[in-house]
């Protein structure tokens, strides 16, 4: 047990179960869609349950896999053993990288975000942890661009979900906050996931890429 876990016994056993079964529902596919054309080191932060290690394309050529959840931790080395690139899965969290600065040429924010009690210290990381014009990929919950939508998100957010959910908090604005903390967003995707699916606070997504600025 390292001192930066935050264990989450009921969320990370019913995170490990529901990640499966929305992966074949689609988020699969964004996953792939995710991590299309990777290379070199990659930073993941908060990686689950590992369901993106098997996304990863062969030219990347390793990754440091960031989890502050045991159990999940746990899933995710297994994972890591059978993935196609070598993924070294530590204990952490947002924080604190265990990378030098400008030690990775990518990093990955796959549906974390809404979970980080300091989203700009968090990005403020990932940008250290870059080199200048690395990439970060980022597949993330958002506000939602209805009024009535907005308003389920923010009386979700103070009322059950964040306790149902692991700390999730739906009505954030992924896009705003990259651009804050200096990155460039050189492409970005609006979606519904799940799209089949009656619309809940945590449908909204943005799916992109920023690049890390150059001094
Ligand atoms: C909804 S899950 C997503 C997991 C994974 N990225 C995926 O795509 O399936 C959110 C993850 O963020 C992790 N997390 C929560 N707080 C964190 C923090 N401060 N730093 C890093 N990861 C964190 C959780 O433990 C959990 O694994």
């Amino acid at each position: 047990m390292s001192t930066q876990d935050r264990p989450r016994p009921m969320f990370s056993r019913y995170y490990a179960r529901l990640s499966e079964r929305l992966d074949a529902e689609g988020l699969g596919a964004l996953r792939a869609e995710l991590l299309a054309g990777l290379t070199g080191q990659v930073v993941e932060i908060g990686c689950g349950n590992g369901r993106n290690f098997a996304h990863y394309p062969p030219a990347v050529t390793g990754v440091v896999a960031v989890e502050p959840e045991p159990y999940l931790r746990e899933l995710a080395t297994r994972a890591a053993a059978g993935a196609a690139v070598p993924i070294s899965v530590r204990p952490g969290t947002a924080a604190r990288l265990p990378l030098p600065d400008g030690g990775a040429d990518a990093a990955v924010l796959c549906l974390v975000m809404c979970s980080l009690p300091d989203r700009a210290a968090a990005l403020a990381e990932v940008r250290r942890v870059l080199r200048p014009g690395g990439t970060l990929r980022f597949l993330e919950h958002t506000l939602a661009g209805t009024r009535g939508l907005r308003i389920a998100q923010r009386v979700a957010d103070a009322t059950l979900w964040p306790l149902l959910t692991g700390g999730c908090h739906t009505a954030t604005e992924p896009v705003a906050e990259i651009e804050r903390a200096g990155f460039e967003i050189t492409r970005l995707r609006r979606l519904r996931f799940p799209d089949r699916r009656l619309t809940q606070p945590s449908t909204p997504h943005v799916l992109g890429r920023a690049r890390s600025p150059r001094p």
